[in-house]
């Protein structure tokens, strides 16, 4: 790291960049780790060093970090027509394929698509369309949100409000729209003693009917979730969760909204969250794996009975006056559909299930580990929480540093892992193997011996 401080093109950076979720003043010290190719799994810094990237970059890059047919797909389309827009009645070619391909890959009752360039920006839209549809409806009391703790929906205005995370709340006078955050669905950490995970479940349930009571079933619009919670720690909801929660959206007549910007495209091995858990949200929210992040695109599909609601109001107004100058980008749409037919002809889903049940099994072996509380995850995503007494489940007294330094110590052993507090996260490419799978659980060992000789090295209690 001192070494790239020196390094001019470290030094460009300390001086020109503020860096998102980063301590800018410990970055001014130690620079940044400066990342200038990639090849299938691996990324490779400025300095030739090899890393297994065991986050996707960021949750997301589902066919490695260097598929030319994504390359080509951009260039045909950079030749043809780089940029339009789709506001006022204009279309193209890419971003009505991309549209019809959505409806036709997602569950039955999501038959309409609105194009944003970030995952953000899609829940921020969800807002505005949930917004307006119950204002369309006469609804006008309709409005609030239900969000649980440790979620993440993203950083925009409206989507960081529906984010359950203190850091994306503190200073920014956030949430700043109507949310109620309910108890994160984690049992291992939120159970109760002797409380089974189904009674979990219900307790869950029967929390969310007593918040919707509470305030009122005609003031709640809506219910949003990532299937399984991934950036707050990657936490599988518990068994019967979903279908309660499912339950209670019908009975109170709430929309029920799936964030899908991690899940979504076989994540979990299945083709989207909601249909590995079993449920039908009236609201998809899609990104990342969609382009494998090499284009920013994400995409908001609604079912007809939203879509009709808000149609007639922009008929009665004239307009949807909502729209971003990329929504529907020809090139991210483009790389989409490239993407996505790849994700089919390799069967990826398949793989994610495949190798995932692998990696599981392999990371299943680290629950030994005297540092590790618990391993969880499904498919190709996991998280190995570490802490202070197993025995009893104690987290360390400040949560962060420990899971800070694991992630240095993965940095020199070559993998990536993303540090939640102290669980390290895994979401690796879905181009997977079986013999990386076994390589991502030998470094994770790895790096748990080395964070715990600093443990105990340091007394980190
Ligand atoms: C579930 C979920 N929703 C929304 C977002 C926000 O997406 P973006 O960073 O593209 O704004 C993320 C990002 O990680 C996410 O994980």
């Amino acid at each position: 790291m001192t070494e790239l401080r020196s390094n001019s093109l470290g030094n460009a950076d300390i001086v020109a960049t503020l860096h998102p979720y980063t301590n800018a003043r410990d970055h001014e010290v130690s620079g940044p780790l400066v990342i200038e190719r990639g090849r299938g799994i691996y990324v490779y810094d400025v300095q030739g060093n090899e890393y297994i990237e065991g986050l996707a970059g960021l949750w997301s890059v589902a066919v490695g970090f260097n598929e030319p047919r994504l390359a080509v797909a951009m260039a045909a389309q950079m030749e043809k027509l780089p940029y339009y827009h789709t506001f006022s009645s204009k279309a193209h070619e890419p971003s009505i394929r991309l549209a019809e391909k959505l409806v036709e890959m997602t569950p039955a009752q999501l038959t309409r698509v609105f194009f944003t360039s970030s995952g953000s920006e899609a829940n921020d839209t969800v807002v505005k369309m949930v917004w307006y549809m119950n204002n369309a409806l006469g609804r006008r009391q309709k409005k609030k949100f239900i969000a649980r703790a440790k979620a993440y929906h993203g950083v925009t205005v409206a989507a960081a409000s529906l984010t359950g995370l203190p850091n994306n709340h503190r200073d920014f006078d956030l949430p700043a729209i109507p949310v109620r955050h309910l108890t994160c669905p984690h049992f291992y950490r939120f159970g109760q003693a002797g409380e089974s995970e189904a009674e979990f479940a219900a307790r869950l349930v029967a929390e969310a009917e007593a918040v919707i009571l509470a305030e009122g079933p005609e003031t709640i619009a809506a219910f949003i979730g990532e299937p399984l919670m991934a950036a707050g720690g990657v936490m599988p909801p518990p068994t019967g969760y979903w279908r309660g929660i499912e339950a209670l959206c019908r009975k109170y007549d709430i929309l029920l909204v799936a964030d899908e910007v991690i899940c979504g495209f076989g994540r979990l091995g299945s083709s989207f969250g909601a249909v590995h858990y079993g449920f039908t949200p009236d609201i998809m929210v899609l990104s990342k794996q969609l382009t494998s992040s090499y284009m920013p695109l994400a995409a908001v599909l609604i079912s007809e009975r939203i879509y009709d609601a808000i149609a007639n109001n922009s008929a009665r107004i004239g307009t949807f006056g909502h729209g971003f100058t990329a929504s529907g980008h020809p090139l991210a749409a483009a790389v989409a559909l490239e993407n996505l037919k790849i994700i089919e002809e390799r069967d990826l889903v398949g793989n994610a299930a495949r190798v995932g049940a692998a990696l599981q099994a392999g990371l299943a072996n680290l629950a030994d580990h005297p540092l590790v509380g618990e391993v969880r995850g499904v498919g190709l995503i996991a998280g190995v929480e570490m802490l202070a007494d197993k025995a009893t489940r104690r987290p360390f007294d400040i949560i962060g540093p420990a899971g800070a330094r694991a992630f240095r110590i993965g940095h020199e052993n070559g993998l990536i892992v993303r540090a939640i507090g102290d669980t390290l996260a895994l979401c690796p490419p879905l181009i997977l193997t079986e013999a990386q799978a076994g390589e991502v659980v030998k470094r994770m060992r790895r790096i748990l011996d080395q964070t715990a000789e600093w443990v105990r090295a340091t007394g980190w209690r």
